[in-house]
C-alpha cells in the first residue's frame, strides 16, 4: 500500500469512527426520549398519550383538574381497548397485560411545572390560544431541566411565536398529530430557524417511535396538512352557506366522488367547530387580505351556541339521538 493510499485508508476508518461515533450520540440523544409529559387532556392530549404509552414511554398527562384528567383516562382505556380488541383478537390475556402495562405508564397531574421535573419531552395540546400557549411555555421553562424538549401540537400559530417566551429555542418545535391519534398515521414534525438539529432528529425518532410516519415543514402557517385541508372545509361550509348544496349531499358527494373516509362537515364536527374557529379567527387577523382565510359566520353561530361538534353532542350534525 502506498502511502496516499495508507492515508487514504487511515481517513476512511477514522471517518467512519466518528460516523459511528455520531450516530451512537445522536441514537443516545434521542434514546433519551424515555418520559413525556402532556399538558392538555382532551382529544388531542389523550390520543398523543395513548401512543406514546403504547409504544413504552412514560407519560404525564397534566389538565385543569382532576374531573377532566378522569375524563381523559377513561377515554384513553376505551381507546386502548379497541386496538387490544383487534391486535389481540385471539390472545385475550396478551391483551389484558397489554392494556394494563400501557395504563401503568400512564399517571396525571394539575400541576404542570412539578409535571415537567422529569420530563425528557414536553408535549403541549391545550386551548388555542397563542397568549394561553406563551404563558404555558414560560412557566414550564423555569421548572423543566435544561435538556428537556418542548414541542406544541399546535394546528395553526406559528411555532416562534409560541417559543417566543421560552429561553430554550434551540429546544423547540412544532409536534403536530392528527386526529384521531391512535389511527391516524402522520406527525410533522415542524423545526423554527433556532431549532438545533439534535432536537430536530429527537421530534422526529420519537414520531417514529410512537409508530408514525413523520414529514418535515418550516414554520408556515398551517404546515403542510392543515394549509390544504381546511380551506377547504370553509370552502365546503360557504358552498352550503350559499344555498347550492346541502351539509349532507356535500358529505356524501366528497365520501363517494373523493373518496375521503369523512365529509366535510362530518370531520369538522369530528376536529371541533371551537377547534376551526381559533384557526380561522387567527389567520384571519394575520392574512386579512387572503380570501381562503375569511372566517365562517355559520361556524360562529354554532361555536357561541355551544355547539362545537361531536364532543358537545351537536354541531352541524345532531349525535345526541
Ligand atoms: N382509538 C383507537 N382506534 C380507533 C379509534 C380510536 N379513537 N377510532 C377509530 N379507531 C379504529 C377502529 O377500531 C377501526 O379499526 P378496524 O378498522 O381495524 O376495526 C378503525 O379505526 C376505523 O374506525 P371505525 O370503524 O369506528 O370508523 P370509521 O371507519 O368511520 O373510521 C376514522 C373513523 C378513522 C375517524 C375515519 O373516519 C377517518 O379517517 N376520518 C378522517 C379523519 C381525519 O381526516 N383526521 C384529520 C383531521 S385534521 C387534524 O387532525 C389536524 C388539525 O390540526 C385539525
Ligand atoms: P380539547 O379542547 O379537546 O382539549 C384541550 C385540553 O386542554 C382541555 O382538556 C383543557 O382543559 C386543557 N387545557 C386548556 N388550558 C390548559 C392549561 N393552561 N393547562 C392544562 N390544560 C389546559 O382540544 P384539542 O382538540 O385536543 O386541541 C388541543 C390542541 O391540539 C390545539 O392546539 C389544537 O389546535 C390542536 N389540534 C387539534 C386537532 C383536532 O382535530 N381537534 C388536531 C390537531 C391539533
Amino acid at each position: 500500500m502506498n502511502v496516499s493510499s495508507s492515508v487514504l485508508k487511515m481517513s476512511f476508518i477514522n471517518l467512519t469512527k466518528s460516523c459511528t461515533r455520531g450516530l451512537a450520540t445522536s441514537v443516545a440523544r434521542m434514546a433519551t426520549i424515555k418520559n413525556v409529559t402532556i399538558i392538555g387532556g382532551g382529544q388531542m392530549g389523550a390520543g398523543i398519550a395513548q401512543v406514546a404509552a403504547q409504544t413504552g414511554h412514560r407519560v404525564v398527562v397534566v389538565d385543569q383538574s382532576d374531573e377532566i384528567l378522569l375524563k381523559s383516562v377513561a377515554g384513553i382505556q376505551k381507546s386502548l381497548a379497541r386496538v387490544v380488541k383487534k391486535k389481540f383478537a385471539d390472545d385475550p390475556s396478551g391483551g389484558e397485560s397489554f392494556l394494563k402495562t400501557t395504563m401503568a405508564q400512564i399517571s396525571t397531574a394539575t400541576d404542570a411545572e412539578s409535571a415537567v421535573k422529569e420530563a425528557d419531552l414536553v408535549v403541549e395540546a391545550i386551548v388555542e390560544n397563542i397568549k394561553i400557549k406563551q404563558n404555558l411555555f414560560e412557566k414550564l421553562d423555569k421548572a423543566a431541566p435544561q435538556n428537556t424538549i418542548f414541542a406544541s401540537n399546535t394546528s395553526s400559530l406559528a411555532i416562534s411565536e409560541i417559543a417566543q417566551t421560552s429561553q430554550r429555542k434551540d429546544r423547540f418545535g412544532g409536534l403536530h398529530f392528527f386526529n384521531p391519534v391512535p389511527v391516524m398515521k402522520l406527525v410533522e414534525v415542524v423545526r423554527i430557524d433556532e431549532t438545533s438539529d439534535d432536537t430536530f432528529n429527537s421530534l422526529v425518532a420519537f414520531g417514529q417511535a410512537v409508530g408514525k410516519t413523520t414529514v418535515s415543514c418550516k414554520d408556515t402557517p398551517g404546515f403542510i396538512v392543515n394549509r390544504l385541508l381546511v380551506p377547504y372545509l370553509m370552502e365546503a361550509v360557504r358552498l352550503m352557506d350559499r344555498g347550492d348544496a346541502s351539509a349532507r349531499d356535500i358529505d356524501v358527494g366528497m365520501k363517494l366522488g373523493a373518496g375521503h373516509p369523512m365529509g366535510p362537515f362530518e370531520l369538522l364536527d369530528y376536529v371541533g367547530l371551537d377547534v376551526t374557529k381559533f384557526i380561522m379567527d387567527g389567520w384571519h387577523k394575520d392574512f386579512p387580505d387572503n380570501p381562503l382565510f375569511n372566517p365562517s359566520p355559520s361556524i360562529d353561530k354554532l361555536v357561541a351556541e355551544g355547539k362545537l361538534g361531536v364532543k358537545t353532542g351537536e354541531g352541524f350534525y345532531n349525535y345526541k339521538k
